[in-house]
C-alpha cells in the first residue's frame, strides 16, 4: 500500500510483513539451526522501555501482533526473510539491524488496512478517498451559495513524506525530548495534535503563517494556493520559516495532506456560518446600533470555516468515541499554551461531552453557539434584538469517490430544535433561556435576494417585511449593508437605505429593495466577495426592534469560450482574434501563452469544444 511513494527506497505499512531477500555470504540457512538478531530502531534516543527499540528473532511463522521474522525460502544460500512490525509501533524512519552488521533503512507508516492498528478503516472506497487520493474538493462560499474548490493534496508526491516527518521533528515536543516524542509517535491522537500545532507557525517553526488582512504584502494571497505541495516544499526549502499566507482552508488542506502521507485517513470539512467563541460562554454576541449599523465584536461568526477529521479509536476515552475526530490547525484560541486545537470525537460534540479531550467547548461554540444580537443605543443602554440558532449550517466535505458534496452536520449535531439538540446544549451547561424568551410582537422581516448577483453588475436584494398584527402599528426600517471578510470582518458600506413610516397591509408582505451599485460596492468588497445584509425593523409603538442578516456571495464574472465546428480557416482566425483580445485585457494578470497552447491542442482533437471558466481559475 506504499507504491505511490515510489519505489526508490524501503516504505512500509505498520501491522504488515514484508519480504527481503538477504545473499548469505558463507553456509547456508538451516531451518531450526541457524538463528538471526534482528535489532529495529527508531530516533535518536532508541529504547525498548519507549518503544523505539524492539529486538527479535527467527520465529516459526510472522506473529502481526508485534515485531517478528520467518524465513519463507526453502535452505540454501538465498534466504527470503518476512519482517513483520508491530502495529503499535512509533512510524517514522527506523534502521534494521540485522546479524552483526548488516543495515536496512525503511520508513513505517500508520496502516488503515490493519485491524490491529489504531487507524483501522474497514472500507476499500473510504480508504481510497480518505488515505490515497492525492485530490479533492474543499468547499467555500457562503451555505446558501456554496462554491467547491479543487486542491491538490499530493500527499505521495516526491519529497512530501520526508517533509512531514521533518515537520514532526521540528516540533518544540520532539526539540524539548526527543525521546518521549519519538516514543509519542506510536500514537495518532498524538500524531494528530502535533500536527495541528505544527501547521501553523505561532509558537514555533510550522509550515504557514495566517494572514486576514487584504493585500498580503510580502506572500502570497491564500487564494492562490491550488495545493499543498508548493507550500511544504516552500516551508522545507526555505529551513523552515513559515510560508506566507494561509488562512483556514489552506491550514485545513495541509494538515490533511500530511496526515494522509503519515497514513491517518483524513478529510478536509467546512463549517457554514461557524461561531468563534472567545469568551467560552456558548454565546456569540453580536451588536448593532440605532442605525442598524453592525458594530465589530470580538466574538464572530465566520461565513465558513474548514478543519480536518481524522480516524482512529480513543482508547484513553469511554468506549463509543472512535472514527471522525476534529482537529483545526488554524490559529485561533490557545489549548494548553499552544495554538492547536483537538482532537475531540465528533460524537462528543454531538453529546455536549465538553470535559472530553481535545478542546470539546471551542469545538461545540463553532457548531451550536447561541447568537444573540444586543442594540446599542446613543444613551448607552443595550436591548436584546433577536436571537437566531443559525450557527452550524451545512457541515460540507467531499464524497467518498465523486466530487459531490457530502452534508455531515448530523455528525455534530441532533437535529436544530430536536429534544436530543436542547439535551446536548444543556449537558454542555448552557442554559439555553435566552432562546425562549422573545415574545412574538407580529411584525417579521427576512432578506431575499435573486440568484443572479454578479460581481460588476448593480443588482436588487430585498428585506420582506410582513405585518401579522391587529392594531394599529408604526414602523421604521433601516436597511444596510457593508462588505465583510470571511471570517467575520467588517469593511466599509456598499448601500443604505433608512424609512422612517413604513406601512404594510394586513397579513401580507411588502418587498423593500435596496439597490447595490458596483460604482459603490466594487471599492469596498474583499477578495472574499462577500457582503453582509442586515434589515432592522423599529415599532414605534413597543419600542422593539427585529433584525434579519444574511451574507451574499459575488459571483467572479464567468468566462466562456466557445469553438464551434466551422472551417479550418475562419476557426484559427476566429481563435487568434479572441485571444488577441483577452489578453489585452487580461495582460496585467497572467501570460496566457501556455494556456492558449494548451487550448490549441485541445481544438485539434476535438472539433468542437466548449471551455467554461471564471476569471479566478484563469489567473491561477
Ligand atoms: C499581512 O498582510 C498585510 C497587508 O499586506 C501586511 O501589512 C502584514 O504585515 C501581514 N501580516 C503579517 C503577520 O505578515
Ligand atoms: C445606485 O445608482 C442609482 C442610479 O443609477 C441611484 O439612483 C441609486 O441611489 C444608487 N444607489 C446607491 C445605494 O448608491
Ligand atoms: C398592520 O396591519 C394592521 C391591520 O391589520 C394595521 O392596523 C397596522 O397599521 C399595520 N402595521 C403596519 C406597520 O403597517
Amino acid at each position: 500500500r506504499t507504491d505511490l511513494n515510489g519505489v526508490d527506497r524501503l516504505i512500509v505499512r505498520r501491522g504488515q510483513p514484508f519480504t527481503i531477500s538477504l545473499y548469505l555470504r558463507s553456509g547456508s540457512y538451516q531451518p531450526g539451526i541457524s538463528s538471526l538478531d534482528c535489532i529495529a530502531e527508531t530516533g535518536p534516543q532508541p529504547s525498548e522501555q519507549y518503544g523505539t527499540r524492539a529486538r527479535f528473532g527467527l520465529s516459526s511463522s510472522i506473529d502481526t501482533s508485534t515485531w517478528s521474522a520467518t524465513v519463507t525460502s526453502p535452505p540454501g544460500d538465498m534466504v527470503a526473510l518476512s519482517i513483520c512490525s508491530s502495529p503499535k509501533a512509533p512510524i517514522g524512519r527506523y534502521t534494521l539491524t540485522l546479524g552483526q552488521s548488516e543495515k536496512i533503512e525503511f520508513i513505517l507508516l500508520f496502516n488503515p488496512w490493519c485491524p490491529a492498528d489504531a487507524v483501522y478503516m474497514d472500507n476499500e472506497q473510504n480508504l481510497a478517498e480518505y488515505v490515497l487520493s492525492q485530490d479533492g474538493i474543499i468547499f467555500r462560499g457562503s451555505s446558501k451559495h456554496i462554491i467547491p474548490t479543487p486542491w491538490n493534496f499530493g500527499q505521495f508526491e516526491s519529497g512530501i513524506l520526508d517533509i512531514c516527518l521533518r515537520i514532526l521533528d521540528m516540533n518544540p515536543k520532539c526539540l524539548r525530548n526527543p525521546g518521549k516524542d519519538y516514543s509519542g509517535r506510536r500514537n495518532p491522537i498524538y500524531v494528530t495534535r502535533v500536527l495541528s500545532a505544527m501547521v501553523n507557525c505561532n509558537d514555533d517553526k510550522g509550515v504557514l503563517l495566517g494572514n486576514w488582512t487584504d493585500g498580503y504584502e510580502g506572500g502570497v494571497s491564500p487564494l492562490f494556493w491550488r495545493g499543498s505541495v508548493e507550500i511544504l516544499r516552500n516551508w522545507d526549502t526555505q529551513s523552515c520559516q513559515p510560508v506566507r499566507y494561509g488562512q483556514c482552508w489552506v491550514f485545513a488542506a495541509v494538515a490533511c495532506s500530511v496526515s494522509r502521507a503519515l497514513g491517518i485517513p483524513c478529510r478536509v470539512i467546512t463549517n457554514y456560518l461557524s461561531a468563534h467563541d472567545t469568551n467560552s460562554n456558548l454565546v456569540i454576541e453580536h451588536y448593532v446600533n440605532e442605525n442598524g449599523e453592525l458594530i465589530q465584536s470580538r466574538d464572530m461568526i465566520w461565513n465558513y470555516h474548514c478543519w480536518v477529521e481524522s480516524w482512529m479509536t480513543r482508547p484513553d476515552l469511554k468506549p463509543d468515541f472512535d472514527g471522525w475526530q476534529a482537529s483545526d490547525p488554524t490559529p485561533q484560541e490557545k489549548s494548553e499554551g499552544v495554538y492547536c486545537c483537538g482532537p475531540i470525537p465528533l460524537r462528543a460534540i454531538k453529546e455536549g461531552e465538553l470535559t472530553f479531550k481535545y478542546d470539546a467547548p471551542f469545538v461545540f461554540a463553532e457548531v451550536n453557539a447561541d447568537v444573540v444580537t444586543m442594540m446599542k443605543k446613543k444613551d448607552g443602554s443595550t436591548s436584546k434584538v433577536t436571537t437566531i440558532g443559525l450557527v452550524g449550517q451545512m457541515i460540507s466535505t467531499k464524497s467518498v469517490g465523486s466530487d459531490s458534496r457530502e452534508d455531515i452536520t448530523h455528525l455534530y449535531k441532533y437535529p436544530e430544535g430536536s429534544d436530543e439538540e436542547r439535551e446536548a446544549f444543556t449537558k454542555a451547561n448552557h442554559q439555553n433561556k435566552l432562546l425562549q424568551q422573545n415574545p412574538d410582537p407580529g411584525l417579521h422581516v427576512t432578506i431575499k435576494v435573486t440568484p443572479d448577483m454578479r460581481k460588476g453588475c448593480d443588482f436588487d436584494v430585498f428585506a420582506v417585511v410582513t405585518n401579522h398584527t391587529e392594531g394599529e402599528k408604526k414602523c421604521r426600517l433601516v436597511f444596510g449593508s457593508c462588505a465583510v471578510s470571511y471570517n467575520g470582518f467588517l469593511g466599509g458600506n456598499c448601500g443604505f437605505k433608512d424609512l422612517l413610516n413604513v406601512q404594510l397591509p394586513p397579513g401580507a408582505g411588502e418587498r423593500v429593495p435596496l439597490r447595490l451599485n458596483y460604482s459603490k460596492y466594487g471599492g469596498q468588497v474583499t477578495e472574499d466577495n462577500l457582503i453582509r445584509l442586515a434589515a432592522l425593523l423599529h415599532d414605534y409603538s413597543t419600542g422593539q426592534a427585529k433584525l434579519a442578516m444574511r451574507n451574499i456571495v459575488l459571483d467572479n464574472p464567468e468566462i466562456k469560450v466557445r469553438v464551434s465546428t466551422v472551417p479550418f480557416l475562419c476557426h484559427t482566425f476566429q481563435i487568434f482574434f479572441f485571444f488577441l483580445q483577452m489578453y489585452i485585457y487580461f495582460l496585467p494578470l497572467f501570460p496566457l501563452f501556455s494556456f492558449v497552447l494548451l487550448l490549441c491542442r485541445s481544438i485539434s482533437q476535438h472539433s468542437n469544444t466548449v471551455i467554461v471558466m471564471s476569471n479566478q481559475t484563469l489567473s491561477a
